[in-house]
């Protein structure tokens, strides 16, 4: 962390079709303490010209225009895309006030996000338009998923319905409630419902476990938890109330219960499966709508009212409530979500991220649903009962805008093209990628395979912390180049720099800031904040410390090499995980690769390797030699891994990301340690313990 990156990246621009090849000129680093980038990626793929005759933003003229304005004149772009974007029950007094960290958007104004998704639309032609799409798990290859579609009215009645039945059970603006659901649409209901009254919701993910859903009650002293009986995923049955039900028994150090704040719980009944049910705490969903009408006015709530809190896991320590407020947060939810995808009311969006996670919140919910389009929501998993399901979703409901992440495109690369090439792909016309570097073998196995060569790639770099997309190219508009997230959206400012602070030159690496407050950017953390203050605001001051490292080439266009934590130090060289990964997976007989440092005596650290391989290939000691080389021509000879494990599969968190503090625990042949609540697949960890050398 503390030393200034260099990388040494040559960016060969040629503008051209998919039919370039990946360059790859190793050299021998030069400087013995930076953050060496040797990796060629010179492929550029320009907008289609029919594309871009129809996208909200149709060249890179317009885009320099609008960004160089949003850059200059920030409160009057974004005042601007406020009184164009969103309804206001009350306009506001002043624009931006702002002394860093504490930014407040739209000073004075009411609005509510609810009524911005729904109401709004209840007098147009949006109105009896589906605003979800859902389709449930299947049960087995013969009996399909259950499907469900709500127009936007009926959407709307739902959610007026529920936000009764929170008033009746003593909700009051600002009370916090845990939501703790499958992937059904009442997770929507629900998240709209408290926004529609003015109370602050947590989602928890499914996943989760009930100390991790105890840890967040306690943390926000939430008052009521949303739930299901079960929620399915992949053929069994997720008990999510018997979850609650114990998360609600869990005592803290001091012998308190944790959760002692939570007096109600609602359950909606999706698996049918026995529950308790305790007598005046616990109710049925369903039991409860046969009390309330559909009459809801939304809450006329200030901008800076606190929408929702979602707990993300730093690196260390426990997990922080992320806290999002009402008017910024949606109006960067939804000019995200219009431009980058260049959403329109015909698409059919679908965004296969958990509600549990950010992406599920400003691309599944908010940004969609603010701008009038139809969402597909889907309950299971991509490969239940076959690694096929979510191109059948695709071809059955004429999908036009797909948007996941890269490791379940690894995923699907690893179950190879037999199963999307069984189904229809060509209503797609946009994919999207988020959370974490896309190794370029990647993207264009989407590109070629998903998109038919013709649909543009968007790859998003953001955080929770952002609350919306901060660096992706608009596609009617920005060349791509694979493994780029491109060039900052309007009003955003993102910066590489150096220990001190300064700016580095293009070209060169550093740490990823953003200079100037946008208006979905994170009011902090909950409860916390000196937190707040150190994690994001004290490493380089007056700006926001993203924790990632990132390159920029002599284009502009930013390459994210991954959380500065993870950057590799061998033999005084600084490489990030991300390119040695990237290097591993461009071998045809890899699918997917985490890379971690050990401590090494000699060296500082050795580079060790986990390697997933594809479907029929064999693992071997002749293998991991051609995988070493193959590094070592890819990147350079310092980057050669000293050990190479292969894996039936990796360590990630439910949203997917490698979990590489566990890795590095296992490649140092220590016992794991820590939080392992997010794990996705705790199994993984014993075999990939067992697997030791
Ligand atoms: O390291 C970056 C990586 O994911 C981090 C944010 O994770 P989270 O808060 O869970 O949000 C995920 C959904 C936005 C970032 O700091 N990341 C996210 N998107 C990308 C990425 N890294 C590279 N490229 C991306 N497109």
């Amino acid at each position: 962390m503390t030393e200034l990156f260099q990388f040494m990246s040559k960016q060969k621009k040629t503008t051209r079709k998919a039919s370039a090849k990946r360059k790859s000129t190793p050299k021998q680093p030069a400087a013995t303490s930076n953050i060496e980038s040797m990796m060629h990626e010179d492929r550029v793929f320009a907008p289609d010209k029919e594309f871009s005759k129809h996208a909200h933003i149709k060249s890179m003229t317009q885009y320099k225009k609008l960004y160089k304005q949003s850059i200059e004149s920030p409160e009057k772009f974004w005042s601007d895309q406020a009184k164009e974007e969103l309804v206001w029950f009350k306009p506001w007094k002043k624009t931006l006030q702002w002394k860093a960290p504490d930014a407040k958007w739209f000073v004075g104004g009411q609005l509510n996000v609810s009524h911005n998704c729904l109401d709004r639309w209840l007098e147009s032609d949006i109105a009896n338009r589906a605003a979800i799409i859902w389709e449930g798990e299947p049960d087995s290859l013969t009996r399909p998923g259950e499907e469900r579609t709500l127009t936007y009215r009926q959407l709307h009645r739902e959610v007026c319905r529920f936000a009764n039945i929170l008033k009746r059970h003593g909700i009051k603006k600002r009370d916090r409630i845990i939501i703790y659901m499958p992937m059904t649409p009442e997770a929507a209901i629900a998240m709209l419902a408290c926004a529609r009254v003015g109370a602050i919701h947590s989602v928890v993910f499914g996943g989760f476990s009930s100390q991790s859903i105890a840890d967040r009650i306690s943390d926000c002293g939430a008052k009521m938890v949303i739930t299901a009986d079960g929620g399915y995923r992949r053929g069994s049955i997720v008990p999510l109330k018997k979850n609650v039900d114990d998360a609600l028994l869990i005592k803290g150090e001091d012998g308190e219960l944790l959760a002692k704040s939570v007096e109600k719980v609602i359950v909606h009944r999706r698996a049918n499966i026995d529950i308790h049910i305790e007598p005046n705490r616990d109710f049925w969903w369903h039991r409860e709508l046969e009390y309330v009408d559909a009459n809801c006015p939304a809450a006329k709530l200030d901008s800076e009212h606190p929408l929702f809190i979602l707990y993300t896991s730093g690196s260390t320590g426990k997990p922080k409530g992320i806290l999002h407020t009402t008017a910024g947060y949606l109006l960067g939810a939804k000019m995200t979500s219009k431009y980058i995808f260049d959403l329109k009311p015909e698409d059919v969006y679908w965004c296969t991220a958990d509600v549990g996670w950010v992406t599920g919140h400003s691309y599944m919910v908010y940004g969609p649903l603010a701008n009038g389009s139809t969402v597909v929501m889907y309950e299971g998993a991509p490969n239940y009962p076959e690694p096929d399901r979510f191109w059948s979703i695709v071809e059955k409901y004429s999908v036009s805008i797909l948007y996941t992440a890269p490791t379940a495109i690894r995923a699907f690369m690893k179950w190879g093209e037999k199963w999307p090439k069984k189904h229809d792909l060509s209503s797609l016309r946009l994919l999207g990628t988020v959370g974490e570097p896309i190794n370029p073998e990647a993207w264009i196995w989407y590109h070629e395979v998903i998109g038919g060569k013709r649909c543009p790639i968007v790859d998003t770099w953001w955080q929770t912390e952002t609350g919306g997309i901060m660096i992706a190219p608009l596609p009617g508009a920005t060349p791509t180049k694979p493994g780029s997230a491109t060039l900052p959206f309007f009003g955003i400012k993102p910066e590489l720099v150096d220990d001190s602070g300064e700016a580095v030159k293009k070209g060169e690496g550093g740490k990823l800031v953003v200079r100037q407050p946008w208006p979905s950017m994170l009011r902090g953390i909950w409860g916390d904040k000196k937190r707040f203050k150190e994690v994001y605001w004290s490493e380089v001051p007056g700006s926001y410390f993203t924790g990632d490292g990132c390159r920029q080439d002599k284009d502009g266009y930013f390459w994210i090499v991954g959380r500065i934590d993870d950057v590799l130090n061998v033999a005084g060289h600084r490489i990030g995980t991300a390119e040695v990964e990237s290097a591993l997976v461009s071998d045809h007989r890899v699918a997917e690769s985490a890379v971690v440092g050990r401590p090494d005596d000699l060296k500082g650290q050795a580079i060790v390797v986990f390697v997933t391989l594809k479907e029929g290939v064999k693992a071997s000691e002749k293998l991991k030699i051609e995988l070493r080389n193959h590094v070592g021509k890819e990147i350079g000879p310092v980057a050669k891994p000293d050990d190479i494990r292969f894996a039936e599969a990796l360590p990630k968190t439910r949203s997917g990301k490698i979990m590489r503090r566990l890795l590095k625990q296992i490649a140092a042949g220590k016992e794991i340690q820590g939080d392992t609540t997010t794990l996705e697949d705790l199994s993984v960890l014993t075999r990939l313990s067992a697997s030791e050398e």
